[in-house]
């Protein structure tokens, strides 16, 4: 699916519909979790994105870049996912920090949701996951493809 968001508001909407579309589709895959890759330069808008899907899973809490902390662990309240994990490895330079932060175990659980920013920092590791590309098409207009 291709979109073009012309505001940050287009971009909430097409993540809450990702959303929707994660919610209405269970994870039927024993020891395995949903993994979404967010790709895209700098300001391309992975975090925001990533803002509007933890808002439409009923996270109220403010969704910061986790450049710093690299994981963010949310609880979800949903019964098809318990946690949605958001993940920046922006700042990781071997995929060995991953399996440290207990990678193997995140995306061995069914009930996680787990979205990485920048998983072309950690490709050797990556699981089969769902690609999101963020593109600059304008000052406020992103080029979002879901695949
Ligand atoms: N249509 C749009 N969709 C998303 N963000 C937009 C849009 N238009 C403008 N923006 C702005 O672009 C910026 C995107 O920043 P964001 O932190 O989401 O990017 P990022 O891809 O996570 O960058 P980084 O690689 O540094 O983590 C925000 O300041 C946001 O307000
Ligand atoms: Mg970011």
């Amino acid at each position: 699916m291709k979109f073009l968001s012309k505001n940050v508001e287009e971009t909430a909407e097409i993540a809450s519909n990702f959303a929707k579309a994660t919610l209405a589709n269970p994870n039927f895959e024993k020891n395995r979790a949903i993994v979404v890759g967010l790709y895209g330069e700098l300001g391309s808008g992975k975090t925001t994105f990533m803002k509007y899907l933890a808002k439409a899973f009923g996270i109220e809490e403010t969704i910061q870049s986790p450049t710093y902390v690299i994981e963010k662990i949310y609880e979800l309240k949903d019964k098809s996912f318990k946690h949605l994990i958001h993940i920046d490895t922006y700042r990781i330079e071997k995929d060995e920090e991953m399996i440290n932060l207990g990678w193997q175990e995140i995306i061995s659980d069914s009930k996680n949701l787990v979205c990485i920013e920048w998983p072309e920092k950690v490709s050797g590791i990556m699981p089969h996951h769902t690609v999101i590309k963020f593109e600059h098409a304008g000052e406020n207009e992103r080029k979002i493809s879901i695949t």
